[in-house]
């Protein structure tokens, strides 16, 4: 994995495209402005890159684009505070700094001639789509691949379009579900844990990815254990607040553990004791 050479400097990219996903979510396209960074930068599936907005601050944001094809970053992002909200403000052909790639990502080694089963929920699918772009890049190394996606609103849906088109590559299932929905929604509406509790399993030869909410990835964890799931076949996407992303800081700490460096993404037996504790 080859990263830009320091990582503490953010270094400049442009904003290629702009795409509105809904009112408050937003992709933003990147390429770095130095040809040899653009060309020697490369990612894992489930890492993350700091985002500085200049003059604001830096913001960790998931790369959501698929790791093979190396010339574009996307970046889907929530509008939720000072940063996220500046973001929103730019256009194409603006510059931004970006520091990365950070973290472990999901263990797609480990997932090969397995079936998995991704579940995610609100904007937790932008982690995982390079996870199953990797895979559908591959899909001949992986078995079953089930994509569970719900929402709280049927409108939160993004990515719609790919979730069409992943659906119609063989051996590949997408269920997705909204607690409440507009007129003409055509899937089904629910809960996860309803969509877990349908579906049949080979657990002892399932990998689990979880992204979403943690109280999402918590009900969903338990009720995969239900259904025989071990605890170390349940990987979890984490978020929490992070400021220097290379483990020095402490402010991504849960326990012993420091999301951006062991993390983002980790086993459930790794984290159960603390998940869903307050203050963790
Ligand atoms: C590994 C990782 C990957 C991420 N990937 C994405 C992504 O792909 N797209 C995306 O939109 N966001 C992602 N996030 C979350 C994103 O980093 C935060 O939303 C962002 O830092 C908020 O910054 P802000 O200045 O806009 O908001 P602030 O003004 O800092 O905060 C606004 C509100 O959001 C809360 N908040 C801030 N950061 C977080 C966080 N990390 N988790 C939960 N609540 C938080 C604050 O407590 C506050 O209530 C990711 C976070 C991590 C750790
Ligand atoms: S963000 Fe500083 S230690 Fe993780």
């Amino acid at each position: 994995m080859s990263v830009p050479n320091d990582r503490y400097l953010p270094y400049e990219t442009e904003i290629v495209e702009r795409i509105q996903e809904t009112p408050t979510i937003f992709t933003l396209r990147l390429r770095f402005t130095d040809p040899q960074l653009q060309k020697n930068y490369s990612f894992q599936p489930g890492q993350f890159n700091m985002l500085y907005l200049y003059g604001v601050g830096e913001v960790a944001i998931s790369i959501v684009s698929d790791p093979e094809n190396n010339t574009l970053y996307d970046h889907a992002i929530r509008m939720v505070g000072r940063v996220t909200k500046g973001l929103a403000k730019l256009k194409q052909g603006d510059y931004l700094g970006v520091r990365g790639p950070f973290g472990r990502g999901w263990p797609l080694q480990k997932t090969q001639q397995k079936d998995v089963i991704i579940i995610t929920g609100g904007l937790g699918c932008a982690p995982v789509v390079s996870a199953i772009n990797y895979i559908m890049q591959r899909r001949a190394q992986y078995n079953r691949l089930i994509i569970m996606q719900s929402v709280k609103h049927s409108d939160d849906l993004i990515f719609r379009k790919r979730y069409e088109q992943w659906q119609q590559v063989p051996n590949t299932e997408v269920y997705l579900a909204a607690d409440k929905a507009s007129k003409g929604w055509p899937w089904q509406l629910g809960r996860v844990t309803d969509m877990i509790q349908a579906l049949q399993f080979d657990a002892e030869n399932t990998l689990a990815m979880l992204c979403g909410p943690e109280i999402m990835m918590q009900v969903a964890a338990q009720e995969l254990i239900k259904k025989q799931f071990a605890e170390d076949h349940i990987y979890l996407g984490m978020e929490r607040n992070m400021e220097c992303a290379i483990g020095h800081c402490g402010h991504c700490q849960f326990g012993g553990l420091f999301i951006c460096k062991n993390g983002p993404v980790l086993a459930y037996s790794a984290l159960k004791e603390l998940l869903g504790t307050a203050g963790f």
